[in-house]
C-alpha cells in the first residue's frame, strides 16, 4: 500500500505554516465553499465520509457534530484538543508547526457548522513553537477576514483563542481540558452531560482531535466518495502515522487506515542495524502491545480491537530485543502514577502500588506470586476509575505479562537494564538526566 500524503502533503515547503504558503497549496478554498453551504449540510457531509476521531477513541466526527442541540439560544463552543502528552505520541504538534493554517480553516469550517461563534486551540504548554506558530496563523488569518467578524461576508463570526496548558497529562481529557480552560484545576468531570450538551461554561461544546480537525477541509474540497476511496468501510481516511523507537527513519507517514505495521516498517527503513522486532505499540502507551506475530494486521480501529488492542492516537512505537518489557511496562506505570489527578481512589492508590510492585522487578527482586497481584491491581482500576487515565495506566501490564512472563519471572532474581536509551526518550517520557 502507497503512502498517501494528504494533510502532510506540502510540508517540505518551509514557508506553509504562513498564509501566504498556505494560500499558495490552495488554502482556504474550502472555507470559501464551506460557507457558501448550509451548516447541517457540512454536518451531514462529515456524518457519510465516516471520519472517526484521531484523539485516540475513534468516535464519529459527524456524529459528535450531531448531538449539539441547534436553535437552542445557547452560544456554541468548539475546541481543538492540542494536548498530545501520551507517551510516543507525536502527530498534532508536528501538523501545528507545518501546517497550523490548515487546522485554522478547519476550526472556521467545524465552527460554522455547529454554529458556534467561538472556538479555542489547547495546547500543551510544553511545545511553545506550535503555539507561537497557531497564534501567527490565527493573526494572519484575523488579518485577511477568515475570522472575526462577518468571514468573507457571509454573516459568521468566529473568535478564536490559542491557549496554553501548563503541561498535564489530564487536560488531554476533554472535560479535564474544558475545566483547565476555565481556570480551574484540570480534573475530569462526571460525565453524562457530555460536552456536545453541556461543556465549556456548561454550554454546548464539541472537543475534537487536532488531527481531526485537520481533515476538514480536505473533505470539504474533495467530498464524501475521494474521502471513502482511502481506509476500509469501518475505519475510512487516511491517518498521520508518527513512528518511533528503534527504526532507521522514524517519523510521520501518512498511509491509507488499513496499512500494515509491516508496509509502515519498510517505509520507516525497516528496524535499526541488528534490530528485530520485539514487541510494539500501535497508538501511545495506553493501548495493549502486540509482537513480531501482528506485523501483518492492517491498522484500522476494528482490526486493532480485534487483536486485543486498539488503533489509539496510530503513533506506533517499535521496540527491539534491547528493551526489557519489565522496564517498558515500569516507565509507563511511573508516567501515569505521576499523571493521575488524584481524583478518585482505585487510580490515585492503585497508580502507586502497581509502580510499587513493578519497580521490585526492575530491580531484581519481585516474588512470583507478585505477578498475580499486578493482574488483580490492574482488575481493580479498569473500568472502576472515574476516566479513562485509569484504564490507560491498567492496560500495559496484562498484555505484557501474558506474552513475556518469563521476562518478568527471570526479574524475581536477575535486575533489568534501566541505562537511558535517547531512541526511547520519547516512548518513556523519559530525559536523560532523569
Ligand atoms: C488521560 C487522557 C488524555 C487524553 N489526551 C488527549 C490528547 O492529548 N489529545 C486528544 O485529542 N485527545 C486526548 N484524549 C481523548 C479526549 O478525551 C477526547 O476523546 C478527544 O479529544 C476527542 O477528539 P476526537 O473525537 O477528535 O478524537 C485523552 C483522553 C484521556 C483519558
Ligand atoms: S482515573 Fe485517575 S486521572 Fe482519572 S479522575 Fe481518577 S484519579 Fe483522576
Amino acid at each position: 500500500m502507497p503512502l498517501t500524503p494528504v494533510i502532510t502533503e506540502h510540508w517540505d515547503q518551509p514557508d506553509l505554516y504562513t498564509r501566504a504558503g498556505y494560500e499558495r497549496t490552495g488554502g482556504y478554498q474550502a472555507l470559501r465553499k464551506a460557507l457558501a453551504t448550509e451548516p447541517d449540510a457540512i454536518i451531514n457531509l462529515v456524518k457519510e465520509t465516516g471520519l472517526r476521531g484521531r484523539g485516540g477513541a475513534g468516535f464519529p466526527t459527524g456524529l459528535k457534530w450531531s448531538f449539539v442541540p441547534q436553535g437552542d439560544d445557547k452560544p456554541h463552543y468548539l475546541v481543538v484538543n492540542a494536548d498530545e502528552s501520551e507517551p510516543g505520541a507525536c502527530k498534532d504538534v508536528p501538523i501545528m508547526i507545518a501546517n497550523p493554517h490548515a487546522l485554522v480553516e478547519g476550526v472556521i469550517i467545524s465552527s460554522y457548522a455547529i454554529r458556534a461563534s467561538h472556538a479555542f486551540i489547547y495546547i500543551r504548554g510544553e511545545v511553545p513553537e506550535a503555539i507561537r506558530r497557531m497564534a501567527l496563523a490565527v493573526r494572519e488569518a484575523k488579518e485577511a477576514g477568515y475570522l472575526g467578524h462577518n468571514i468573507l461576508g457571509s454573516g459568521f463570526d468566529l473568535d478564536v483563542v490559542v491557549h496554553s496548558g501548563a503541561g498535564a497529562y489530564i487536560c488531554g481529557e476533554e472535560t479535564a481540558l474544558l475545566d483547565s480552560l476555565e481556570g480551574y484545576r484540570g480534573q475530569p468531570r462526571l460525565k453524562p452531560p457530555f460536552p456536545a450538551v453541556a461543556g465549556l461554561y456548561s454550554a454546548p461544546t464539541v472537543v475534537n482531535n487536532v488531527e481531526t480537525i485537520t481533515n476538514i477541509p480536505w473533505i470539504i474540497n474533495n467530498g464524501v466518495d475521494w474521502f471513502r476511496q482511502f481506509g476500509t468501510e469501518k475505519s475510512p481516511g487516511f491517518k498521520v502515522f508518527a513512528v518511533s523507537g528503534h527504526v532507521k527513519r522514524p517519523g510521520i507517514y501518512e498511509a491509507p487506515l488499513g496499512i500494515t505495521m509491516r508496509e509502515l516498517l519498510d517505509f520507516a527503513g525497516g528496524m535499526r542495524d541488528g534490530s528485530e522486532v520485539k514487541f510494539w505499540v500501535p497508538g501511545g502507551s495506553s493501548v495493549p502491545m502486540l509482537t513480531a506475530d501482528h506485523l501483518d494486521l492492517p491498522l484500522t480501529y476494528e482490526a486493532m480491537v480485534e487483536a486485543g488492542t486498539m488503533l489509539g492516537t496510530g503513533t506506533p512505537m517499535m521496540f527491539d530485543q534491547t528493551v526489557s518489557v519489565v522496564k517498558a511496562v515500569t516507565r509507563w506505570l511511573e508516567f501515569y502514577k505521576h499523571e493521575s489527578c488524584g481524583k478518585c481512589t482505585p487510580c490515585r492508590e492503585g497508580t502507586y502500588w502497581i509502580t510499587g510492585v513493578l519497580k521490585t522487578f526492575e530491580e531484581g527482586k519481585g516474588n512470583d506470586p507478585d505477578l498475580d497481584l499486578l493482574n488483580e491491581l490492574c482488575g481493580q482500576i479498569m473500568g472502576r476509575s472515574f476516566c479513562a487515565l485509569g484504564d490507560a495506566a491498567a492496560t500495559p501490564y496484562p498484555a505484557a505479562v501474558s506474552l513475556f512472563r518469563d521476562e518478568f519471572l527471570m526479574a524475581t532474581h536477575t535486575p533489568v537494564d534501566t541505562s537511558f536509551d535517547p531512541a526511547l526518550s520519547y516512548a518513556f517520557s523519559e530525559v536523560a538526566a532523569r
